[in-house]
């Protein structure tokens, strides 16, 4: 009887945790989002937040009507990078400036994520990462308004890795570095993030099929707004030469969700 009873006070207290932590959950980015491209453009806007170059050599392509590059089919995004052969201007016009040898895609979330002291963000989703030797794909957060914040959820540079980074300036960047299979199946990963007790730092906590991988913290997080970013940039970090034919970097049950306010 006394067992009895504990179990159902224990069924009693873990529904009510349940429906106490789903009701304070706010869907950012719901698993829909790669349904079709109405529900896409609810949610993502193409290119990166200040346009189409960064540091590698891809410069990124795409828009409402152009998908070549950034495509959406059975609830997938694919980013899609060919060689551009001379086709387009030669340097990217993001420091340091390399020559463009591809036309790649890269969507950033509409919605900023800014952890305050009272909320928390989790952002998952699925990922089929090239690692050949110049290929640099990514699911990461970046500062809106200067460098660093900057967390990569997700970082494959040419090798058979996935990296987690937290960057607290350009220089001081704390990295964890995890095998990543090379054969394009599809694995998760997860970041969790929360504001420290001093209200200044975010933990981050990440995963990659479910196991728990690496915790990290930003300095002074709390409060900046950061951009979700999903890119497939080429070369730089990733090595050269990249591949001659085409590489296909792909997203699916992407989910963001934010617990308080
Ligand atoms: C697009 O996908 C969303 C989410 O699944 C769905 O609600 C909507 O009806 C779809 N729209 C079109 C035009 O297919
Ligand atoms: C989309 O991009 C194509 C070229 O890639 C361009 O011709 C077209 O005007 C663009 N459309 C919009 C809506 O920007
Ligand atoms: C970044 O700053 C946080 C908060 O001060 C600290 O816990 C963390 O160790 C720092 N990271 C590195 C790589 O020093
Ligand atoms: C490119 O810029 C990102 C920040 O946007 C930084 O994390 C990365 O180290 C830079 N890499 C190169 C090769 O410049």
């Amino acid at each position: 009887m006394f067992r009895s009873t504990q179990l159902k006070t224990l069924a009693f207290a873990a529904a009510f945790a349940c429906l106490s932590s789903v009701q304070a959950a706010t869907t950012v980015i719901p698993l829909s989002s790669f349904d079709n491209y109405t529900i896409f453009e609810e949610y993502w806007a193409y290119l990166y937040p200040w346009g189409s170059d960064h540091n590698g050599s891809a410069r990124m392509v795409g828009n409402s009507t152009n998908h070549a590059h950034i495509a959406l089919a059975s609830s997938t995004l694919s980013l899609i990078a060919t060689p551009t052969s001379g086709a387009v201007p030669p340097t990217s016009t993001a420091n340091p400036n390399p020559a463009i040898h591809y036309a790649s895609g890269t969507v950033y979330a509409k919605e900023q994520i800014t952890v305050t002291s009272t909320n928390s963000y989790t952002l998952q989703g699925e990922f089929s990462a090239p690692t050949a030797v110049g290929t640099w794909p990514a699911f990461w957060l970046t500062a809106v308004n200067s460098w660093p914040p900057e967390t990569d959820i997700g970082e494959w540079k040419g090798t058979a890795n996935t990296w987690f980074n937290t960057f607290n300036t350009s220089s001081i960047v704390q990295s964890t570095i995890v095998p990543w299979p090379t054969d394009l199946s599809f694995h998760s990963l997860q970041a969790i993030l929360t504001a420290e007790s001093n209200n200044e730092d975010v933990k981050i906590e990440f995963f990659m099929d479910g196991a728990l991988k690496s915790t990290q913290y930003g300095e002074g997080f709390v409060g900046k707004p950061l951009w979700l970013i999903v890119d497939l940039q080429m070369e730089g970090s990733s090595g050269s030469p990249g591949p001659t034919g085409t590489t296909t970097y792909k997203i699916r049950d992407v989910e963001i969700t934010r617990s308080g306010s």
